[in-house]
C-alpha cells in the first residue's frame, strides 16, 4: 500500500514537471499583433512545442489577412504537426488551420482546428481594434532572444494604404494612382490576327471593360482595331475601356520608343496601365521610362509583372518614384500568393491574376477540381465562373484568356452571386503553391 502511494506520488511529480516545463517554455513566447504585444496562454501540445522550437533562433513573422468577419489568417511557412478537432472558437483564440496557417480570432467559428492558445485580458472590442483590418503582421518571438521585432520595412510610408478596396457593385477597384480599374477583363496572350480582333470586339460588346495585351504578344494592332471599331459603333467610349500593355523584355534598352509604338499600334493617346513585363537586368531604367510616360501623360498607371516575392517588390520600391499600382502575376486556385497580396496591400498595390484557369493546356485541372465542381453545382454556375468569382472575393483582378464568344460572356457573368465564407475557405485550402509558367 505504502509502495503504491510512493509510485503515485512519483508519477504525479513527473507529470507536473513535464507540464510546467512545457508551460514555462510556452510562457517564453511573446506574440505581437503589428507592434502591440498581447499576453497569450499557450496550450501544452506538440504543435505549440514545435512553434517554440521554430522561434528558438529566429522570430516567426506571419503576414495575415482578414478572413470572413471573424479572424486573421496567415501562412506560417512551416508545416506544423496538428491534432485537429471540430471546435467552436472564442474571440482571442489562436489556432492552427490546415497544418500551416495561424488563425487569430476576433469573432468565432466552428471548424476543424488545433488549438494553440488564447489571448488573455482583452475584450472583444480590444481584439476587433487589433485584428478587424485588412491585414496585420503577427510576430511570435522568444523572450530570451534579443532580436528586435521585424515589422515589414515600409520604405515609402507616404504611399501606405490601409485598404485596397474592391467595389464589386461597380465592378472596379481604385488604384493608388487614383484611377479606377475594372475587376475582370480579357487576356489576349496567344490570340493573333482575326482571332485577337474578334475576341476583343466580342468582349467589348459583351460589356468587358479591361483588355490585357503586351508588346510581346504581337497583337496590339488587332486590339487597337477592335477598340476603334467598338468606339466608332458607339459600343464604348475610349474612357470606359481600360487598356493594359507591357513593355517587352528585349525592349528594355529602348523602352521610351516602345511606349510610343504601343500608343500608335493601339490607336490611343494614353495607356491605362503599362506593366514592366518581367524582372531583368535593365528593369530600373525601363521602370524609369514608364515613370516618364506618366509624367508625359502617355500612361495613367504603371505596374510590374512576374514579381513574386516581397524582396522582388522591395527592390522595385528602392528605385521607384511612383509606386506600382498593380502586380500582374500567375495566380490561381493552386497558386495563391496571399503573402505578397498582404504585403503590397500596405502600398495600395492590387494583384492581378494571370492564368486564372492555370493557362492554356492546363485548364482541365482547375475546371475538374472536386471542390470547384462541387461548389459550381451548389451555385448553379460553371467552374470557370466559380474560379473567377473566387478571384474577385479574394481581391484579385482576373483576366481569363478566351477566343470563344460564349466563354467571354460566361466569364463576364460573375457579379450576380456571392460565394459563402465556407466556400471561400474551401478554395483557399486547395492552394498547393503550384505554378505552371516557368518564367
Ligand atoms: N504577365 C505575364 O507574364 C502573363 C503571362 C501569361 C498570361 N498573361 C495574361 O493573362 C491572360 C490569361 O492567361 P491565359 O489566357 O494564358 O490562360 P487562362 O486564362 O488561365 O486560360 C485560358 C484558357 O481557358 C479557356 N477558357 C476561357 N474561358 C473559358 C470558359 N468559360 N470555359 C472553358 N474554357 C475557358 C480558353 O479557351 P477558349 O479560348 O476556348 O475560351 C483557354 O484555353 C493572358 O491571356 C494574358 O493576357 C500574362
Amino acid at each position: 500500500m505504502k509502495m503504491k502511494k510512493i509510485l503515485v506520488f512519483i508519477v504525479l511529480l513527473l507529470a507536473n514537471a513535464f507540464v510546467s516545463s512545457a508551460q514555462s517554455k510556452g510562457e517564453e513566447m511573446k506574440l505581437y499583433i503589428d507592434n502591440n504585444e498581447v499576453e497569450v496562454e499557450w496550450e501544452n501540445n506538440d504543435s505549440v512545442n514545435q512553434i517554440i522550437e521554430l522561434t528558438k533562433n529566429s522570430d516567426l513573422i506571419i503576414n495575415s489577412h482578414r478572413f470572413g468577419g471573424f479572424e486573421q489568417v496567415g501562412e506560417i511557412g512551416h508545416n506544423i504537426v496538428s491534432n485537429n478537432k471540430q471546435i467552436t472558437t472564442k474571440p482571442g483564440d489562436i489556432v492552427l488551420y490546415n497544418g500551416n496557417n495561424l488563425v487569430v480570432f476576433f469573432g468565432s467559428n466552428s471548424w476543424s482546428y488545433t488549438k494553440l492558445g488564447s489571448i488573455k485580458n482583452k475584450t472583444q472590442s480590444d481584439l476587433k481594434a487589433l485584428l478587424d483590418k485588412n491585414g496585420v503582421v503577427i510576430t511570435i518571438k522568444r523572450e530570451n532572444k534579443t532580436a528586435s521585432i521585424e515589422i515589414n520595412n515600409i520604405s515609402k510610408e507616404s504611399s501606405k494604404k490601409d485598404d485596397t478596396v474592391f467595389d464589386l457593385a461597380n465592378r472596379r477597384v481604385k488604384l493608388n494612382s487614383g484611377y479606377y480599374m475594372p475587376t475582370n477583363g480579357l487576356g489576349t496572350w496567344s490570340l493573333y490576327g482575326d482571332t485577337a480582333f474578334n475576341s476583343v470586339y466580342s468582349a467589348l460588346k459583351a460589356g468587358v471593360r479591361l483588355i490585357d495585351t503586351a508588346q510581346y504578344y504581337g497583337n496590339e494592332e488587332e486590339v487597337g482595331k477592335a477598340l476603334k471599331k467598338a468606339i466608332e459603333e458607339k459600343i464604348v467610349k475610349r474612357e470606359e475601356v481600360f487598356i493594359t500593355t507591357k513593355v517587352m523584355p528585349s525592349n528594355y534598352t529602348n523602352a521610351r520608343n516602345s511606349i510610343n509604338e504601343s500608343l500608335v499600334k493601339l490607336q490611343v493617346d494614353y495607356i491605362d496601365l503599362f506593366l514592366l513585363h518581367q524582372p531583368g537586368s535593365n528593369d530600373e531604367s525601363v521602370y524609369k521610362a514608364l515613370e516618364d510616360g506618366v509624367k508625359e501623360n502617355k500612361i495613367r498607371s504603371i505596374g510590374i509583372s512576374n514579381y513574386y516575392t516581397k524582396e522582388a517588390f522591395d527592390k522595385v520600391m528602392s528605385y521607384a518614384t511612383i509606386t506600382p499600382s498593380v502586380i500582374q502575376n500567375e495566380n490561381h486556385i493552386f497558386y495563391q500568393n496571399n503573402e505578397l497580396k498582404d504585403y503590397v496591400n500596405k502600398y495600395g498595390v492590387v494583384i492581378e491574376s494571370y492564368f486564372p484557369f492555370c493557362g492554356r493546356g492546363n485548364t482541365r485541372e482547375s475546371f475538374n477540381n472536386d471542390v470547384i465542381v462541387d461548389i459550381a453545382k451548389k451555385y448553379n454556375k460553371t467552374p470557370a465562373q466559380i474560379i473567377l468569382r473566387w478571384n474577385l472575393q479574394s481581391n484579385y483582378i482576373a483576366i481569363p484568356g478566351s477566343s470563344n464568344e460564349s466563354h467571354i460572356i460566361e466569364n463576364n457573368s460573375i457579379y450576380d452571386f456571392v460565394l459563402s465564407e465556407d466556400d471561400m475557405r474551401r478554395i483557399l485550402a486547395i492552394n498547393k503553391k503550384q505554378r505552371y509558367a516557368n518564367w
